[in-house]
């Protein structure tokens, strides 16, 4: 499973991404406004920086103005992935889209249908929010197990992007549920690196090495 960042923040985006681990970006509208950036500003930076995939988000909900964004979003980077929401509408402009081999990732999905529908219009991506189904007392999971498990049988060649990612125990059960992607925000990728007995065996290497060369 790759690991993209969730999140519109640059300084989150250029401090994992020194890390080594990133492999892609995710944003969202809420995303952008909680960075208080402006959309295609924010994307063409990010865009510079990271060789993989950049999903931005369309605002239109008519798949005409959907697509005519597309196209101006793609205009900041050729590694800009489109973002659709699960709609009628964001299904036609992802047919669309993806006759013209611009990559999609369709957001916004909360049941296997959906993944499969998105899949059959043609979207390179799927988005399944595993936080906010966890929200409704449901297993947000087992929705990932559900569509790998399609993905799989139907020889279907769409990405599992684990999306709404709100803990480590997410990011390693969606692994083990099958998805290619997970996209993580930052603290939660810093929160996965630490471990206890990492820092209290550091702290004794360091201890032993300055006890034996003070001698
Ligand atoms: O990738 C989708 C994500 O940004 C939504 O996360 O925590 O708002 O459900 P959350």
């Amino acid at each position: 499973m790759k690991l993209f960042i969730d999140t519109a923040e640059f300084s989150e985006i250029q401090a994992a991404y020194e890390m080594g681990f990133v492999a892609g970006v995710t944003t969202n509208p809420s995303l952008i406004v909680k960075a208080h950036r402006d959309l295609k500003e924010v994307i063409k930076q990010i865009a510079d920086l990271v060789d993989g995939p950049v999903s931005a988000e369309v605002i239109a909900d008519k798949a005409e103005a959907m697509v005519k964004e597309a196209h101006d979003l793609r205009r900041l980077g050729q590694n800009v992935v489109i973002k659709i929401p699960m709609t009628p509408e964001g299904m036609k402009a992802t047919a669309i889209l993806s006759k013209e081999d611009i990559p999609v990732n369709v957001t916004l999905i909360f049941s296997a249908n959906q993944a499969l529908l998105a899949a059959r219009a043609g979207a390179t991506y799927v988005s399944p929010f595993v936080g906010r189904i966890d929200d409704m007392s449901m297993e947000g999971m087992t929705l990932i197990q559900d569509i790998a498990e399609i993905f799989t049988k139907h020889q279907i060649d769409t990405q599992i992007i684990a999306a709404s990612i709100r803990t480590p125990m997410h990011m390693l059960q969606a692994a083990k549920a099958g998805a290619h992607i997970a996209t993580v925000p930052y603290n939660v990728l810093l929160a996965s690196m630490k471990h206890p007995l990492t820092d209290a065996g550091l702290a004794r290497f360091m201890a032993d090495w300055q006890a034996a060369n003070q001698k």
